[in-house]
């Protein structure tokens, strides 16, 4: 157990944390009495640090009282609530004890809930979800038994548009907005591709009769990217002409590494067409920056997102630190210079960095947005409109729900339990 104390040089109430957290580790069973005193001198120290107001007392890099997102960095005094039911401007002995015992609480209960997938490297079931997203006679197998709606629904939002209009509603009642993906990616037919192309102009029209937001995401491969570039452009020129017309926004997503020039260039081309035409970068692709540079140049809207496919290390970052560092100082650069930017990521640590630099730089929310997948971190969602952030969710629907569906697998393999749990739950209901 790492246990730190941060605290402004000149703070007042240092001794008394001191005594109270060494009062606290002596009553926590297995802990030594040490920790580590960490002095927070001006506020970049502290933005670096995450601090907002001395003392604060961390364990294993995390607050011991949680700090309410939004709220400020900043080298004040803080004030804990104490045992008397003042506040006062120490930890409480007992709130520590307590928080470590939460946190050894949560700890055996994940253990004792997951203990087949613990013992599964992760790194190989990552990989068995991103290789069965490629494979297109699993997709087939799978879609072909009936949509199977508990273990699906967690991610994907129905087989139809009326599903998926169900879904906008409710996500409007919570104060958020949306993109709509009609599920489908590498079709092998050009008749195949044109029915996507048409079953999206058919969702634009469907979102614009009834008054709702039209904005919708397409994967280039869902209109024909492998059979012929060209068919595929016109393809998607022909969603976008639609969107032109009603005035709705097309984001194309991006896919592997293979298909990022063309699909970029694509980008290009619709964006002359109509303006409301967006892109997607991936923070784990060394390019990137070079990308995001261009795309500031032509004030082209881009979704920063970490990236979802199984890369090689010859184009793409493979630690998690690497892929997080690219994605902050993408994320800048979007901030600053991109046109109206959305974060893709559900990543808290990065959110939290996002909401300091628009702080910090005098960058209103109404000049970025905040988007997540539909089903992933509810809670974070929520959290974020109720301190007037935008949050725009992805919102899949439709039958071909497999390699989708793969990916948020892979993004986190411990997805399985939990939805086969609720599965099983769900059949002895
Ligand atoms: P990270 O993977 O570090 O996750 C942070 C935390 O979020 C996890 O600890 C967990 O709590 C939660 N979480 C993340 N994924 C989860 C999941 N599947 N289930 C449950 N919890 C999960 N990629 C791409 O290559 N091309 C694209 O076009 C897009 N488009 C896109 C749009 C939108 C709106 C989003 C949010 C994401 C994408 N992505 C994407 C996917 C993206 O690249 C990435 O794989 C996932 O968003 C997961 O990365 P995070 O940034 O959330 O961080």
């Amino acid at each position: 157990m790492r246990v730190e104390l941060l605290a402004t040089p000149d703070c007042p109430h240092l001794h008394l944390a001191q005594t109270e957290l060494r009062a606290a580790l002596e009553m926590i069973d297995g802990a030594t009495p040490h920790f580590d005193l960490v002095y927070v001198s001006d506020l970049d120290n502290a933005a670096g640090l995450g601090f907002h107001g001395s003392p604060t007392v961390r364990i294993d890099g995390l607050d011991v009282v949680a700090v309410a997102m939004g709220d400020p960095i900043n080298l004040d005094c803080r004030l804990y609530p104490q045992p008397d039911g003042r506040s006062a401007a120490v930890v409480p002995a007992q709130t520590i004890v307590a928080e470590v015992e939460r946190r050894r609480a949560v700890e055996v209960q994940e253990r004792a809930a997951q203990p087949s997938l613990r013992s599964l490297p992760a790194r190989i079931s990552r990989g068995f979800f991103q290789w069965s997203s490629r494979r297109r006679s699993l997709a087939r197998m799978a879609t072909a038994v009936p949509f199977t709606r508990a273990m699906v629904r967690r991610f994907v939002a129905g087989d139809r548009l009326d599903h998926a209009l169900a879904a906008l509603e409710r996500l409007r009642e919570q104060g958020m907005t949306w993109t709509v993906d009609v599920l489908g990616e590498s079709v092998s037919s050009r008749e195949q591709a044109a029915a996507s192309a048409d079953r999206y102009i058919a969702t634009l029209d469907a979102l614009a009769q009834r008054n709702v937001e039209a904005n919708v995401s397409l994967k280039p491969t869902q209109m024909g990217l492998d059979i012929d570039p060209e068919f595929c452009l016109a393809n998607i020129g022909r969603v976008v002409e639609r969107a032109r017309q009603i005035g709705a926004f097309v984001r194309l997503d991006m896919e592997d590494h293979t298909k990022t020039d063309v699909t970029l260039g694509m980008v290009r081309e619709l964006h002359q067409r109509h303006i409301e035409v967006g892109a997607v970068i991936q923070s784990y692709l060394r390019r990137s920056e070079a990308d995001v540079e261009a795309l500031n140049r032509d004030q082209i809207r881009v979704r920063l997102c970490k990236g979802a496919y199984d890369e090689p290390p010859a184009v793409a970052f493979k630690t998690r630190d690497e892929v997080d560092e690219s994605y902050r100082v993408l994320m800048e650069r979007l901030m600053l210079d991109g046109r109206y930017p959305a974060l893709a990521t559900h990543d808290e640590a990065i959110i939290e960095q996002a909401l300091l630099f628009a702080d910090r730089n005098g960058i209103a929310p109404e000049r970025y947005e905040f988007q997540m997948l539909y089903g992933v971190r509810r809670d974070l969602q929520e959290r974020l409109v109720s301190i007037g952030q935008t949050v725009r969710v992805y919102v899949p629907y439709g039958t071909q729900w497999f390699p989708y569906y793969m990916r948020r697998l892979a993004e986190r393999p411990q997805n399985v339990l939990s939805i086969v749990s609720s599965v099983l739950r769900e059949r002895r209901g």
